[in-house]
Formats: C-alpha cells, structure tokens, sequence
C-alpha cells in the first residue's frame, strides 16, 4: 500500500470510530430517557400558594429527574422548558455540541425555548436546572434567565454532570442572574459519573437529599 493508501484507510477508521462512539453515546442517552420518565411523577397543582418554582431544562431526562424530585420535596410549582434542537439522536447531540462550543466565544447566541418566558413574580425562590456542556450550563437556561427577571428572589441554579463543571461558567451565570434582578443566588450540583459507571437515579436522589437538603433529608 502507498503512503496515501494507508492515510485513507487510517482517515476511514477515526471517521468510523467517531461515528461509533456518537452512536453509542445516543443510544445510551435514549435508552436512559425512557427508563427515568416514568420515575418520581410530579405534577404541580395550578392555583397552589406554593412560593418556590423549579424551572428546568433536560435532554436526557436526568435533570428532569432531579428537578421532580426537588419540586416535590419543596412542593413547588414545576415548568419544564424544551428546546427542540436538542431532541434525542446523533442530530440533536451534534448541534448540542455545536451550540455549547459556539457560546464560549458568542455567549449572546442563544437557542430557542419554549416557553421563552414564565411568569414568576409569585415567587420567592426560583431553582434553575440543567445540564452541563461543555463546563457550562446548557444554552437553554442562559437563554431562560436572558428572557425573564428575578426581581428580589433568591435563584437556585442546579446541575447534573458527568464529571466536570467549570467554576468560571457558574460565576459568569451567577452575574447574568443578579443583573436580571435576583437577591442572591446558590448553585447545587450533582455528579453522576462517566458513562458506564455513573449513579443510578435512586443513587442520584440519594446524593440530592444528602447534598442538597442535609439534615432536612433525614427522617
Ligand atoms: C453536548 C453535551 C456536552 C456535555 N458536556 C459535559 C461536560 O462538559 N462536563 C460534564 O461533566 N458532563 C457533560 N455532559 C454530560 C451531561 O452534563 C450529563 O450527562 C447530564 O446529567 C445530562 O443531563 P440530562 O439527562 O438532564 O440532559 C455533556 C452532555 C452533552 C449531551
């Protein structure tokens, strides 16, 4: 074989190996999804006095888990935010990595979310969830706090992630939420682990209420 024989034979292989991976890491992000769905239903009662809101973003439902199960315990009203070009599949996972990558050096981008706005001046805490891409919380909940205010409430972001967040990230985002308004501002965090030796969710809910909620957890 000559030289430009082997360096596309060895260009086909990376090709197929990326592809592979991405293939993997689809399949096991929707099987996930469709095993958490259905744990820990939460559905808000519209009308309730309840001051606390839990607005989220997730892609592969573990956020989405978490965020029932913060609701729950704070009896808060839960609002789920979408951002179709995120769906499930090697597409949605391309343009995630894409979007989060583009933000580092354009932050004003941001994607399309539904709802773009959420009436929450009856609130006094409002918990913000998301994953992490990229060290940072994913675009739809910047794009959230770009198109709402927090006038005088106390903002709570939390995170799910892999295994790194960047602290930087969540400095930038605490100054974004003051500057729409907030009291003061939290950030929580949950670490699942890299795929293939990550939490299960009943250990992941463990980790909130130990991390999260301390002594309160305890019965
Ligand atoms: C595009 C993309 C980028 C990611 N980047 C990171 C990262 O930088 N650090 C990390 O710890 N996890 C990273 N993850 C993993 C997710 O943060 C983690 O799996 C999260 O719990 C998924 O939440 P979800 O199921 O609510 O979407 C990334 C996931 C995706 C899809």
């Amino acid at each position: 074989m000559t030289s430009t024989h082997w360096f596309l034979a060895i260009s086909a292989l990376v090709v197929l190996a990326a592809f592979a991976y991405l293939y993997a890491v689809t399949w096991i992000e929707s099987r996930q999804a469709q095993q958490l769905e259905s744990k820990q239903p939460y559905a808000s009662t519209t009308g309730s006095e309840s001051r606390k809101a839990v607005v989220y973003f997730s892609r592969s439902g573990n956020t989405a888990l978490a965020a029932r199960h913060v609701a729950k315990r704070l009896d808060a009203q839960l609002f789920s935010l979408e951002a179709p070009d995120y769906e499930l599949g090697m597409a949605g996972l391309a343009k995630a990595v894409k979007d989060a990558n583009a933000r580092r050096s354009q932050p004003e981008v941001l994607p399309d979310i539904t709802p773009r706005t959420i009436e929450l001046t009856p609130f006094d805490t409002v918990w913000l969830g998301s994953p992490v891409w990229l060290y940072s919380p994913a675009p739809p909940i910047w794009a959230f706090v770009e198109h709402n205010r927090f006038d005088g409430q106390h903002v709570v972001l939390f995170n799910t992630f892999n295994s790194h967040i960047g602290e930087d990230y969540i400095a930038k985002f605490k100054a974004k939420v003051m500057a729409r308004g907030a009291k003061s501002f939290e950030h929580r965090h949950v670490l699942r682990g890299r795929m293939t030796q990550q939490l299960t969710p009943e250990q992941m809910l463990q980790a909130i209420d130990d991390e999260w909620f301390g002594e309160q957890a305890r019965p």
